[in-house]
């Protein structure tokens, strides 16, 4: 794949220890899920580096110090239905107090376009740094709607962080968005002409929620 400055992927030893977990269709669900909130907030803390920080004074037992702090409410999380809601856990472990807002796209089987079902964000998304969040970046379809609904709505800080990628995905997100960052933590080989990603872990809906 061309390289994009707006991608990371990350090559992360216990990513890759816990993705080859997760694509084993033998991992029941309960661990499925376990699995996707640990790779989520390893992602989160990578992708936070950037982060802009406010100073504060702190006193301490001895003296009083300028520290520094993610400003209050800041951060939003918005998963894409149903699928992203599995890493909201992921990003609330290191932003507990973030708000979630939702985005319900699905993808058409058979024409594998997404549809937008459902879309309800917090107050002022457009002044934080929004974490999109999607397990799985195949067409890259529902990805870059998604992003057109938020920026829609004002959104201007996106970032966007899928766990495995396809890479005509990645490279549909990139050039279509290159204002957004995308957080990939596994690329994967091509997509099948189901619009499925292999080697992949399959359907992440429902591995996550037990449907078929
Ligand atoms: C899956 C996945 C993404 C989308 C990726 O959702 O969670 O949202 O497909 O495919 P794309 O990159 O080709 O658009 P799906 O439509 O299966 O809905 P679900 O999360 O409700 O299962
Ligand atoms: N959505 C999934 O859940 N899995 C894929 O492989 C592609 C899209």
């Amino acid at each position: 794949m061309k390289k994009y400055n707006n991608v990371f992927v990350f090559d992360h030893p216990l990513i890759k220890h816990k993705v080859a977990i997760l694509r084993d269709k033998a991992t029941e669900m309960k661990k499925f899920r376990e699995l996707i909130e640990e790779i989520t907030t390893i992602m989160t803390y990578e992708s936070m580096r950037d982060v802009e920080l406010v100073p504060v004074q702190v006193e301490t037992p001895l003296e009083v110090t300028t520290q520094y702090k993610v400003p209050e409410d800041s951060i939003a999380i918005v998963p894409i239905l149903r699928a992203g809601l599995g890493m909201v856990n992921g990003v609330h472990t290191v932003f507990p107090t973030a708000k979630v807002g939702h985005i319900g796209m699905y993808r058409n089987e058979e024409t594998l376009e997404p549809c937008e079902y459902y879309c309800k964000l917090p107050d002022g998304i457009e002044n934080k740094t929004v974490f999109l969040v999607d397990p799985m970046l195949a067409t890259g379809g529902s990805a870059c709607d998604a992003l057109t609904a938020l920026k829609k709505r004002g959104c201007k800080k996106i970032k966007f962080m899928a766990i495995i990628a396809a890479p005509v995905g990645v490279e549909k997100v990139a050039t279509t968005h290159p204002d957004v960052t995308i957080y990939i933590s596994t690329l994967d080989r091509e997509l099948n002409e189901n619009g499925y990603i292999l080697p992949g872990l399959g359907d992440a809906g429902d591995r996550l929620f037990g449907t078929k």
